[in-house]
């Protein structure tokens, strides 16, 4: 099974690209666990070149594959924020309020929003990255205990993420979508 070093010190990603990969063969070995204690600047200007600096920045320690992710929340009604910034776009905890405070006076037919996120992979011959969206739009309230960030106040279909279960969320998400792609490409190039 190919081993593969996710640069995050999330634990919501790293469990669910746990699981996202687990059927494709891939083992998801934590940036703790391969023992490297960074926390690079995410100073890059879209989510290809903050996916990009993190992966980078492991890979500089571990030198076997890395990935990485970077991901958020685009809010249309909001010319696409918090974007890039949705992790510090509030204190932890305190996302989903402020931006349903953003969000009050914005009708129904005007709430459409998307996750992005993008995986980087890197090993000996470069870097490579792919993207996964997931349409939906944003709530009136917080709906659910599943989940993180955003989840509360993402409505996919009729429920928020964060009323899925783990394995809904990743049957659609966008994290999942470009997981999954990126599985694919490295499936192709015969590296997994
Ligand atoms: P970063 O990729 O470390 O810059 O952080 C991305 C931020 O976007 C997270 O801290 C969350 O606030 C938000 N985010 C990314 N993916 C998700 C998701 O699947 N659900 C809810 N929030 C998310």
């Amino acid at each position: 099974m190919k081993k593969i070093v996710f640069a995050t010190n999330n634990k919501n990603k790293l469990c669910e690209a746990r699981e996202i990969l687990a059927p494709l063969d891939i083992e998801i070995i934590s940036q703790h666990e391969a023992g490297a204690e960074c926390e690079p600047e995410e100073n890059g200007s879209t989510f290809a070149e903050n996916a990009i600096i993190k992966v980078k920045a492991v890979y500089d320690i571990v030198k076997c594959p890395v990935i990485a992710d970077d991901s958020g929340l685009c809010v249309d009604a909001l010319d696409g924020r918090p974007g890039v910034y949705s992790a510090r776009y509030a204190q932890k905890g305190q996302e989903c309020r402020k931006l349903l405070n953003e969000m009050k006076d914005v009708p129904e037919n005007k709430r459409s929003a998307y996750f992005e996120c993008v995986i980087a992979y890197i090993d000996d011959n470069g870097v490579k990255t792919v993207s996964g969206r997931c349409n939906g739009k944003i709530g009136y309230e917080e709906r659910g205990i599943n989940g993180f960030g955003y989840d509360p106040i993402f409505i996919y279909g009729d429920r928020s993420l964060a009323e899925m279960t783990a394995e809904e969320k990743n049957n659609i998400s966008h994290r999942s979508l470009a997981l999954k792609s990126m599985a694919e490409i490295l499936r192709k190039e015969d590296i997994i």
